[in-house]
């Protein structure tokens, strides 16, 4: 069995820094990235951002810069931003570097010289907010369906690229692999569209930012025929240099909003058949955030920095938040509270379920544990096992692992989670029950109730080195943090699927407690703070 992981993201526009739609994604396919690392596979993980095309040249124009500047400009805010998240990507790509410019070109003369690439005049209605033509009668009163602004009578003479060539060998396609596009709803979508999708145009001759057509220096390639190519061009396919194209394509999950399925269901796989290379495996479209109820857009200008929520909540709080609350296919509100000036002030599900599942649930066990009772009693060395103090834990464990396979299986992040805390909540019960501060106050009077105390206490730091492992992908900063205090001398990085089994903590481990991994949120307080 194959044992690479090839995920990619959609790459973003490079109009304006990123927003906390950008983030989810970016954030949901780290999950898979970090889950799929920890099962042992070799991850390649790509995302990156969407240089050129009308948008982004509009953008630099109202900055006064040039495109290029722009572009720099931003490539940085969303590496910065990515890495204050901690999405752990193999690469970003940008797509004005040359190497990619290079491969958009040979792939578009490949296209030309095969016939799947023809000239036409076209006369057709284009939203730059989408950077694509609609039909008539997909407008609604005359406006995109989705940015709800006019769209724009553009004539030009045009390459069009022979979607219609492969319409039948994709619907095939995609009936004999349920797994190709999901869920199921965007499945019966791109199906739908299909069926009078036509052939579309693949180059603009009034855009100037872009890769130039080769042997046509008026036209620059459509946006989408050179973003698309960004998941192969990365890998550096139809270069000399493709051992990773050799090594990771296909794709085993391509994520993007639910917005461009259309793109990614219908065109990109256009592409690869034309170039007769292996569809990916999946491509999953997630839902959107929305704030208030309304989606966030930079074209709408409702926009949530994720610097803001970081700041506030740590990564992790976002992470988790993002994690647990939303469901993955599905739109997801994000209740927010704005200041006066319209920045962001506070999201209170978001802090209601931090603090009850990171400070209380996840924080107080490890402090009670390890703080309170292993230092105080043990001088913080894990005591011996006793099998007597374990009741189901041992089963328990298996039973999670296999809800979290199962969840991953179906790009279910929200159901793995709470497959994960109810490790989480049972150890916390277990702390609650068994009560081992007074254990510890009997074992002094009664000595030989000691190994049952000292067991006891294996039971949890064993608990809390598979919730470790098992809520890295989610968290990996507190979860690193647990570890650390944990004292086990290797490093979480390296812990695999089968560490995740009952009794592997050594006893004798010198554990170090540590500071609180995640503070309470309180925003009362805070306020109250500032005033004064
Ligand atoms: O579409 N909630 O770029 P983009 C969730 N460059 N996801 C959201 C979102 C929201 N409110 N807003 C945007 C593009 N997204 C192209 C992609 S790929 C070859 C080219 C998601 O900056 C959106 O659905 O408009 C998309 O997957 C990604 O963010 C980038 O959006
Ligand atoms: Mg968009």
């Amino acid at each position: 069995m194959k044992n690479t992981y090839y995920i990619t993201t959609a790459i973003d526009y490079s109009n304006a820094p990123p927003h906390l739609g950008h983030a989810y994604e970016k954030i949901t396919s780290d999950i898979f990235a970090r889950h799929y690392r920890l099962r042992g596979k070799d991850v390649y993980f790509l995302t990156g951002v969407d240089e050129h095309g009308s948008k982004n040249e509009k953008a630099a124009k109202e900055k006064g810069v040039t495109p290029q500047q722009h572009c720099d400009e931003i490539a940085v805010k969303y590496q910065e931003t990515w890495a204050k998240l901690n999405i752990s990507y193999d690469q970003f790509i940008r797509t004005s570097d040359d190497k990619h410019k290079e491969i958009v070109q040979k792939i578009f003369t490949q296209l030309e010289n095969q016939g799947d690439v023809y000239k036409k005049k076209y006369e057709g209605l284009y939203c730059t907010g989408c950077e694509a033509f609609y039909l008539e009668k997909d407008l609604e009163e005359g406006k995109c369906p989705i940015h709800k602004k006019a769209v724009e009578t553009v004539t030009e003479e045009n390459y069009f690229f022979k979607i219609t060539k492969y319409k039948d060998q994709i619907k095939e396609h995609i009936i004999k692999n349920p797994d190709f596009i999901q869920p199921d709803s965007r499945r019966n979508e791109v199906l739908n569209l299909l069926e009078d999708f036509e052939d579309i145009s693949v180059s603009r001759e009034t855009v100037k930012w872009g890769i130039k057509v080769p042997n046509d220096e008026n036209q620059v390639i459509y946006v989408w025929l050179d973003a698309l190519n960004n998941y192969i061009t990365a890998l550096g396919y139809l270069t000399d240099d493709d051992s990773l194209y050799k090594k990771y394509w296909s794709a085993d999950a391509q994520i993007v909003g639910k917005d461009i399925m259309r793109f990614h269901g219908i065109i990109w796989p256009s592409i690869l058949l034309a170039l007769n290379i292996e569809l990916p495996k999946t491509i999953f479209a997630h839902g959107f955030i929305t704030v208030g109820g309304s989606k966030i857009s930079k074209t709408t200008g409702n926009v949530i920095s994720p610097d803001d929520l970081i700041e506030k909540y740590q990564a992790d709080g976002l992470r988790y938040f993002i994690a647990r609350e939303l469901n993955y296919g599905n739109d997801g509100d994000f209740a927010a509270e704005f200041n006066e000036d319209k920045t962001f002030k506070k999201c209170e599900i978001l802090e209601n379920r931090v603090n009850a599942d990171l400070a209380n649930n996840l924080g107080n066990s490890l402090n009670r544990i390890i703080a309170s009772i292993l230092d105080k009693n043990c001088e913080g060395i894990v005591p011996e096992r006793n099998l007597e103090t374990e009741g189901d834990f041992s089963e328990f464990v298996e039973s999670v692992k296999t809800k979290v396979l199962e969840s991953f299986d179906n790009f279910d992040i929200q159901s793995s989670v709470i497959a994960v805390w109810d490790l989480v909540n049972k150890l916390n019960k277990y702390i609650d029950t068994e009560a081992p501060w007074n254990l510890a106050k009997k074992a002094q009077e009664d000595p030989s109730t000691k190994p049952y105390f000292h067991g006891v206490l294996y039971t949890c730091l064993e608990s809390l080195r598979l919730i470790s492992i098992l809520t890295s992908p989610y968290i990996p900063t507190i979860a690193g943090k647990i570890w650390d205090q944990l004292g086990i001398n290797e490093k979480l990085e390296d812990q695999k699927w089968d560490k995740i089994t009952w009794g592997l903590t050594k006893s004798g481990t010198q554990t170090h407690k540590g500071e609180v991994v995640y503070p309470r949120v309180d925003s009362k307080l805070a306020d109250k703070t500032k005033k004064k």
